[in-house]
């Protein structure tokens, strides 16, 4: 375990995106969250999660067979389908089966076109953040592919509200390395979180995009964020254009992040999917190369620990809203 043990309790209590729905065919995947080893699997038109652990002999079934309404076990054959119950077992397939053969499952809720589950869930309804326009039919829904990143989820979200590194980071794909001033912007507090919103010239065309300039515009970039670990920008194009980007980080482990990023415009329906992964994959790796080499390597929620300027508000309000969870440290060492 590389989480504090408190905050790992605190952390698992909350609902976090674990695949992209589409990447889950009839073959079992195996997946990471908060260092627990998880299978998912398709059951007939449910998604199982469960412990990555056949409770026969201990191999993990993401090593298993699927056929869409079940999944095989590799070693023995041991068959599961819904809800995770042992169906089959190949050696004695006239006996009874044992309940404690049933897998230890954890619920699925599909939403943004993601997989989304809950480690320590209570009888309350599944809390995943809202995504402004997902459903609205003027706009098109699009799932990019998922990033990893060697880095704590917490820098990864911190970095994604960050409107002071544009001039810095960003200036191969929307940014201009001459507009590096930030205006000053307020942030306000939410139940789960906080917004902000932030007007700058910095446009968020892609660079070389000559025939899309817009002199003079001034570009609302607004943000939500939603502890622990998502954050929604939506940003105001010209003429009413808007694009929807929910990051969402995923705690793979204390140090490991699997990054989702659904998104939804209204405007550019026509283009090409791809260009939008690929566009979207330059600008997240520009912030990957960074988020990866900051130390600590954990989020400092003491404001002393690090020195903070104007621009920083929202990053002081993130590390405020986490402070209020209960989380503390994060890691372990
Ligand atoms: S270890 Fe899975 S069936 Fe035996
Ligand atoms: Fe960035």
């Amino acid at each position: 375990m590389t989480f504090d043990a408190d905050d790992w309790l605190i952390l698992a209590r909350c609902w976090h995106p674990v695949a992209l729905v589409r990447d889950l065919g009839t073959q079992p995947m195996g997946v990471t969250l908060l260092d627990a080893p998880l299978v998912l699997y398709r059951a007939g038109d449910t998604i199982v999660v469960a412990d990555d652990l056949c409770p026969h002999r201990g191999v993990p079934l993401s090593m298993g067979k699927g056929d869409g309404q079940s999944v095989a076990c590799a070693y023995h054959g041991f068959r599961f389908g819904q809800q995770g119950r042992c169906v089959r077992v190949p050696a004695h397939p006239d006996s009874a089966i044992p309940g404690k053969l049933n897998l230890r499952t954890y619920p699925a809720v599909e939403r943004y076109g993601l997989i989304w589950t809950c480690l320590r869930p209570d009888e309350a309804p599944p809390v995943i953040p809202p995504m402004p326009h997902w459903n609205d039919p003027a706009y098109q829904q699009i799932n990019c592919p998922f990033i990893d990143i060697a880095g704590f989820a917490g820098r990864q979200v911190e970095g994604f509200i960050d409107v002071a590194h544009f001039a810095f980071v960003h200036t191969d794909t929307f940014a201009d390395p001459e507009n590096p001033v930030v205006p000053p912007y307020k942030t306000h507090i939410t139940p789960d979180g906080f917004e902000a919103e932030y007007r700058s010239s910095v446009g968020n065309y892609p660079i070389g995009k000559t025939d899309r300039g817009c002199p003079g515009f001034e570009w609302l970039r607004h943000f939500r964020v939603h502890v622990p670990f998502t954050a929604t920008l939506e940003i105001h194009f010209p003429d009413n254009g808007r694009l929807v980007i929910m990051n969402t980080a995923s705690p793979v482990s204390a140090r490991q992040t699997r990054m989702f990023a659904p998104m939804c415009r209204n405007f550019d329906k026509d283009l090409p999917l791809q260009d939008v992964y690929d566009f979207n994959l330059r600008v997240f790796e520009e912030d990957r190369a960074l988020v990866e080499a900051q130390k600590p390597e954990n989020l400092p929620l003491d404001p002393t620990l690090e020195a903070h300027v104007m621009a920083d508000r929202s990053s002081i309000a993130y590390r405020r809203a986490l402070r209020t969870m209960g989380l503390s440290q994060f890691f372990t060492a």
